[in-house]
């Protein structure tokens, strides 16, 4: 059976950086996040006796031998599932650029495992798709369900796993995906990266035990519908992240130049009533978390920096669910 998958990148608010167990992919702290409604991965899957080894492609782009063999082994898990064997062909499209903290793996696995799943036949819940996604990248986790989601560390597979949390509607949502132009970071995968500030950075537990408060922080700035409280925890965590990457050995810098000039547009923008706040992933591009009331200033000031790649405007994404667009 041939079946394709479609599922959206996420922003993490509070952020994901460690496991506590490497072979299950728990998480050190939970993690919240925003699925973006422009950001997304088409999946393609037919697994089929007329293929004598699984086949692996990225149109545009390409994939790294890596990333083909982290494809296959995501293929094994749901031929587990499943109790097959049989091989599969798998053709992805990325409607963004796949650059560094860009989420791809994300949206990537997230629209795999739906496809996969649904291509021999298995009908998971949203729940066990989740926990399907996580097992291939800890943040696709979090790309099922879609919307405005938490990842609970869990202690066992089953209850590691994303599901959606309620937000102010009235805030009208936006993420502004600002792509640098200067992609030259080294690229560490962001396991490895992970995995060597857990073992280096003097600051690492301190950082845990600060990304469990901001979970609470943010929480309650939702709840109480404190737009500027919401703000400032989005950045504490896109600074406690960094500062766990930058005291990394060897250490982590994923911010250019532009990353901190497109912060202070933002301080400024500030000091006239504009509340628009940055966050960062593994990578140099900035997502700007706005109220659509604001996102044309913030786009206007945005034109008038150099080094910027392009602007993707988001809207909060929909879950990962299959759809009838195959690729092949
Ligand atoms: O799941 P991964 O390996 O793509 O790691 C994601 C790490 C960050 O994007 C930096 C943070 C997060 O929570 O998404």
């Amino acid at each position: 059976m041939k079946k394709t998958g479609k599922a959206h990148s996420n922003i993490a608010l509070v952020k994901y950086w460690g496991k506590q167990d490497e072979g299950l992919r728990l998480p050190m702290n939970p993690s919240v996040a925003i699925a973006l409604d422009e950001a997304y991965t088409l999946t393609t899957v037919e697994f089929d006796t007329k293929y004598s080894e699984d086949e692996v492609e990225l149109l545009g782009e390409g994939f790294e031998e890596d990333e083909v063999e982290k494809v296959k082994k995501h293929l094994d898990r749901v031929r587990k599932i499943a109790r097959i064997e049989t091989k599969a062909k798998v053709v992805s499209k990325n409607n963004f650029p796949k650059a560094a903290g860009m989420a791809s793996s994300a949206s990537g696995f997230g629209a795999l495992s739906v496809a996969a799943s649904a291509a021999c036949g298995l009908e998971l819940s949203e729940r066990e798709l989740s926990v399907l996604a996580r097992n291939g990248s800890g943040s696709a986790s979090r790309s099922i369900p879609g919307g405005v989601s938490v990842w609970y560390t869990g202690e066992t597979d089953e209850s590691s796993y994303a599901e959606r949390i309620d937000y102010p509607d009235e805030w009208n949502l936006r993420v502004l995906l600002v792509m640098a132009e200067d992609t030259s970071a080294k690229k560490v995968s962001t396991t490895e990266g992970m995995a060597l500030s857990k073992a280096t950075s003097p600051y690492y537990n301190l950082g845990v035990e600060e990304a469990k408060k901001n979970i609470e922080r943010l929480k309650i700035a939702m709840n109480n519908g404190d737009w500027t409280a919401f703000g400032k925890v989005v950045e504490d965590e896109c600074y406690r992240l960094h500062s766990i990457c930058m005291t990394t050995t060897p250490n982590l810098l994923y911010w250019r130049g532009i990353t901190i000039e497109i912060f202070q547009e933002m301080y400024k923008l500030r000091e006239q009533g504009v509340e628009a706040f940055f966050t960062v992933d593994a990578g140099p591009h900035v997502h700007i978390v706005v109220r659509s009331q604001d996102v044309s200033i913030v786009k206007e000031k945005l034109e008038k920096i150099n080094g910027i790649k392009t602007v993707i405007d988001c809207k909060i994404g929909p879950s990962a669910q299959v759809v009838e667009e195959d690729l092949f």
